[in-house]
Order: structure tokens, then C-alpha cells, then sequence
């Protein structure tokens, strides 16, 4: 009686599993939030998934003036569209994001964790837009990215502008082999 039981419950969970789905019941839209349980929730699986895949990565020194000048060229191209730089306007991409890309410059979102950062602009995070930097990126490349986030909390617009200076763009070369040869600087 008691295993008729439990198959009829878990005949009714899976029809109404498969009626929330079916009848698409979820709204997908980028333009209606999580309920706050489940933005909590996805946070603390974030926050544990990262902190676990990166606990061993250890940071090369980031205080370089090279390393930032670099990290802030690569930042300008590739990052400022979605997490912005001091005195840029909204950009309609930023805008339609959801989640929403944190503002690094801002100090309440500000970067503290070096090895967390790296292992996350390197993959990437599913289901936001944040891209995984490590598919056309250098490990080297990556940690100049964290260097420059690292300093970016608070920093003024004349600052960024004399670091980005005329604007370059570096990415991995096609060829494997040398991407391999540079990643030997990362420092793990
Ligand atoms: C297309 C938009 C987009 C681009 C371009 C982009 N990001 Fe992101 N990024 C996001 C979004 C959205 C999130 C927030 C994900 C979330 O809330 O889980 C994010 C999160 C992050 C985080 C984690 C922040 C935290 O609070 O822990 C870091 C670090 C980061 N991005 C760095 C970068 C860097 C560096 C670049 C450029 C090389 C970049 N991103 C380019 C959309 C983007």
C-alpha cells in the first residue's frame, strides 16, 4: 500500500513537472526577475562553485604598471560595454542585461578575491553573458585583467583615460603551440 503510495505522488510530481514545462509556465524574459529565494540561491551556488574551482590558483604579483596599462587596453575592448569604466554612459547593452553586469568602478562592487576573478573571467559564468575570456585569452593576459580590476574600485576618468591611452587590443595567437609557450607566466 505504502510503495502504491509513493508511485502516485511521484506520478502526480512528474505531471506537474512536466505540465510546468510543457505549458511554459516559466517566463524566460530577461525582463522579469528571480523571485528573491531563487537569486539567492544562485548566488550561493556561484559563490561556492567558484570559490571551490579556485582555491588553489595562486595569484602571480599584480602590482605592475605594465601588466595594468594592458589590462586596462583589454578591459576598454572587451569588457566596458557590459561592465562599464568611470564617466562612461549606460551602454544599451549593459541595460539589457539580466543579471545585471556589476559596475567594477563602484565601490560596492569592487573585486577582492584575485584567484576567484581570474577563474572567472577565464570560464565564464552560464546563463548571464559573461563570457569565458580563457577560450582567446592567455592565463597572462587574464591575470593583467584582474590586475587592472583590482585597482579599478574608486578610480578617477583621468586615470582610466591615461591607461587605455591610444587603445590596444590583445588576444592568444591561432597558433596553439605559442599560447601554450606564454601560458608557462601564470604562475601555477
Ligand atoms: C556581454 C556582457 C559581458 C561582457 C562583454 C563581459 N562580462 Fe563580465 N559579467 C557579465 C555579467 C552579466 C556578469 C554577472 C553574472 C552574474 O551575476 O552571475 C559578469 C560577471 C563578471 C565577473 C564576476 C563578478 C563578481 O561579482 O564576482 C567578473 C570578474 C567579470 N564579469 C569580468 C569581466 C571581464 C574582465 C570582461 C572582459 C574581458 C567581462 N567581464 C566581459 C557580462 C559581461
Amino acid at each position: 500500500m505504502k510503495i502504491k503510495t509513493g508511485i502516485v505522488i511521484a506520478l502526480l510530481i512528474a505531471l506537474a513537472g512536466s505540465l510546468f514545462i510543457g505549458l511554459g509556465v516559466f517566463n524566460i524574459s530577461a525582463t522579469e526577475k528571480h523571485w528573491p529565494i531563487t537569486s539567492g540561491l544562485i548566488e550561493l551556488v556561484r559563490e561556492r562553485s567558484i570559490h571551490m574551482r579556485s582555491r588553489d590558483i595562486k595569484a602571480p604579483s599584480l602590482d605592475n604598471a605594465e601588466m595594468l596599462r594592458k589590462g586596462a587596453n583589454n578591459y576598454a575592448a572587451m569588457c566596458a560595454q557590459c561592465h562599464l569604466a568611470p564617466d562612461m554612459e549606460p551602454t544599451e547593452l549593459n541595460v539589457g542585461l539580466y543579471p545585471q553586469p556589476p559596475v567594477f568602478y563602484e565601490a560596492d562592487h569592487s573585486i577582492h578575491d584575485p584567484a576567484a576573478t581570474f577563474w572567472t573571467i577565464k570560464n565564464g559564468l552560464k546563463l548571464t553573458g559573461m563570457p569565458a575570456w580563457g577560450a582567446s585569452h592567455t592565463d597572462q593576459q587574464i591575470w593583467e585583467l584582474v590586475a587592472f580590476i583590482s585597482d579599478l574600485e574608486g578610480m578617477s576618468p583621468q586615470r582610466y583615460k591615461d591607461l587605455v591611452g591610444e587603445g590596444e587590443h590583445s588576444h592568444a595567437g591561432e597558433n596553439t603551440h605559442e599560447r601554450d609557450t606564454i601560458e608557462h607566466n601564470d604562475g601555477h
